[in-house]
Parts: C-alpha cells; sequence; structure tokens
C-alpha cells in the first residue's frame, strides 16, 4: 500500500520530466549535444503510460495489481521463501522497419544488440569494473534474466520517420503487428523516430501493458546493437534502458526533481545526467548530500557512460518475470 501510493505519487510528478529549467551538472553536456547533433534527448515512455493510464481504468487497475505484487514479492524474498536462482530466458521478436538500406539491421547487428543485453543483464559487460567501490556493494550483478532471438520480421516502408505514437506497432497504420505480446518479448526497429522535433533515441511500454498489442520496445535504428551504430550511442545500451523500463524500472531521477525511482539502493538524484560525467557527482536531496549513481542504465548518460544496474532493480525485474510476475508469460520453451 505504501509503495502503491509513492508509485502513484510519482505518476503525479512526471510532469516535470524534460523541463530544461534543471541545469545539468555535467561539464559534457554542450559538447555531447554538439557531437551527437541531438538537441536533447528525451525518453517519453513515461509522458506515455501517464497519459494511458489517465484514458483506461483497466490500465490503472493492472498498474496497481502489479505494484502490489512487486511489494509481495520483495517480502517474499526477504524472507527467504523465493530462491529467485532459476534464470528466466526471455524470447525476442525483432521487428525491422526499413527504408533505407542501411536501416535494415543485419542479423549480425541484431545478435550483436541481443549479446550485450545478455551481458548488461548478467554483469558479464566488460565494463563492469568501472563500478565505482562505493556502489560495487549494490550492484545487481547477474540479474538472472536472459534473452534469445526467436524470430525476426523485415518490411520495406516508405516511411522516412515515425513519431512516438506506437504506428509502427500496426499493420494498419504502416507497421508490423506485435507477435504474441504475451509470449514474446517484441522489439520494434525504426530508421528515425522524433517527438516533438526531438530525436528519440527510444521508447519502451511499462509492465502494465503486459500483452497488449502495444507491448514492447522501440529503437532507432542508429542506436540500435554496435556495428555502424552512431556515437555515443553505439554501444547498444538503448536497448539495456529500454529493457529496464519494460522490466519495471524507472528513471534512476524519479522523472522529477529529487524523484522517487521505487528503489532505495539508488541514490535519490535531482535530475537525469548526460554525457559522461566525471566521478564523484554530489547531488543534494532534502538537504543531504550524496553521490549520484549515474553509471546507472537507467539514467541518460552516454552508452560508453553506464554499466550497471543496482540489486534494488534486479529485485523489481526479476518480480515481473516471476511466475507470480505480469510477465510469467515470457519463457523460452
Ligand atoms: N529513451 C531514451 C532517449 O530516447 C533512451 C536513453 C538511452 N540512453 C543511452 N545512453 N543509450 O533518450
Ligand atoms: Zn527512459
Ligand atoms: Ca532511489
Amino acid at each position: 500500500m505504501k509503495k502503491l501510493l509513492l508509485g502513484i505519487l510519482a505518476l503525479g510528478a512526471v510532469s516535470s520530466c524534460n523541463s530544461d529549467n534543471i541545469t545539468n551538472q555535467s561539464e559534457d553536456l554542450s559538447n555531447t549535444q554538439e557531437s551527437s547533433g541531438l538537441v536533447k534527448r528525451g525518453c517519453p515512455s513515461e509522458e506515455i503510460r501517464q497519459e494511458a493510464l489517465k484514458n483506461s481504468p483497466e490500465l490503472r487497475q493492472k498498474f496497481a495489481t502489479l505494484e502490489t505484487n512487486t511489494e509481495k514479492f520483495a517480502n517474499d524474498l526477504k524472507l527467504g521463501k523465493v530462491l529467485a536462482d532459476g534464470t528466466v530466458e526471455i524470447p525476442v521478436v525483432v521487428n525491422v522497419l526499413y527504408n533505407t538500406t542501411a536501416e535494415n539491421v543485419s542479423d549480425a547487428r541484431i545478435a550483436e544488440q541481443i549479446a550485450v543485453l545478455n551481458e548488461d543483464f548478467t554483469a558479464t559487460n566488460s565494463d563492469i569494473s568501472k563500478i565505482p567501490s562505493e556502489f560495487q556493494t549494490v550492484s545487481a550483478g547477474d540479474t538472472k534474466i536472459k534473452f534469445r532471438l526467436v524470430n525476426t520480421i523485415r518490411k520495406k516502408t516508405t516511411t522516412k520517420s515515425w513519431r512516438t505514437n506506437d504506428a509502427m506497432k500496426k499493420a494498419s497504420s504502416g507497421g508490423i503487428d506485435a507477435t504474441n505480446p504475451t509470449n514474446y518479448f517484441n522489439m520494434w526497429v525504426v530508421g528515425k523516430m522524433t517527438s516533438q522535433g526531438r530525436t528519440i533515441l527510444g521508447y519502451a511500454t511499462f509492465p502494465e501493458s503486459a500483452g497488449l498489442w502495444n507491448d514492447g520496445v522501440v529503437i532507432a535504428a542508429p542506436f540500435f546493437g554496435k556495428t555502424g551504430a552512431s556515437s555515443p550511442f553505439n554501444l547498444g545500451r538503448t536497448a539495456t534502458h529500454e529493457v529496464g523500463h519494460y522490466l519495471n524500472l524507472r528513471h534512476i531521477w524519479g522523472d522529477a526533481n529529487c524523484g522517487n525511482d521505487l528503489v532505495t539502493d539508488t541514490p535519490t538524484q535531482t535530475t537525469a545526467n548526460y554525457g559522461k560525467p566525471t566521478y564523484p557527482l554530489y547531488n543534494t536531496c532534502t538537504g543531504v548530500q550524496r553521490s549520484v549513481m549515474f553509471m546507472n542504465y537507467m539514467d541518460y548518460v552516454d552508452d560508453g557512460a553506464m554499466f550497471m544496474f543496482s540489486g534494488g532493480q534486479k529485485t523489481r525485474m526479476q518480480s515481473v518475470v516471476a511466475s507470480s510476475g505480469v510477465r510469467a508469460g515470457l519463457r523460452v520453451y
């Protein structure tokens, strides 16, 4: 109940996401923006779900239930009732919508992206050793969640630029229909994506959308995989970030100034970080100064500057894929 209340409070606070009135503390910000050609990155997933929740009592009900289950699972885990030692392997369908041949990402590049997900979710990524010692104790380690590509669907399109309106997920609007979203994790790769004139790297649905026609993750081709991808977002971490959302993770700053990400082992931070911040980076929230975990996958830093999930984030993700979880249908048989 307490968690639920926090969740609802967090929902009410997301209107400040993407607001420009907070001074960013990263020195690298202007450089990064220039070199990447992006004005300011924004992730619209939270706003999109907020709209969807507003319009659907059914979604709100599913959201409430999943937060209750999340709390129950965390408690069971603490009591030793659930031994989460079995890795869950999630079957993945990649849906590629391409206009140019460059956007028709190769099988090799898709394999590369799946490999990045598997490395990041099992903490076998090569940059894991960069975790500062103060955060090593709360590092997730192996989340026991893995991914396996089971199908790739390709479709040539005349659409050159997509919006974040889910059109790519419906054949009737020029997209590709999801493959059975209860049992398969659907990823869509589109050539280019914008929201209000800004380049969008990707967006995700959260677990209250489990099994719905639009359930899954969308990633723009320049930020998908590694080979041929666009620096500084060319290490496949956009997918890691978006899959984090798909498995119920919020942005680490809680989409508000000193917001709540519903995870206790991620230090409260004032806002999103960009570029490659220098460690340590201190933020003050409610009078307490903390070194913040900007190297977390759920921040906005460059691909090369993010390399960890926390233990609390692992618990939330496991809750979703557990047998009692809302995404329990995702299993490779
Ligand atoms: N949805 C976010 C955006 O469009 C994704 C950010 C991912 N971060 C990254 N380093 N790849 O900006
Ligand atoms: Zn995001
Ligand atoms: Ca936190």
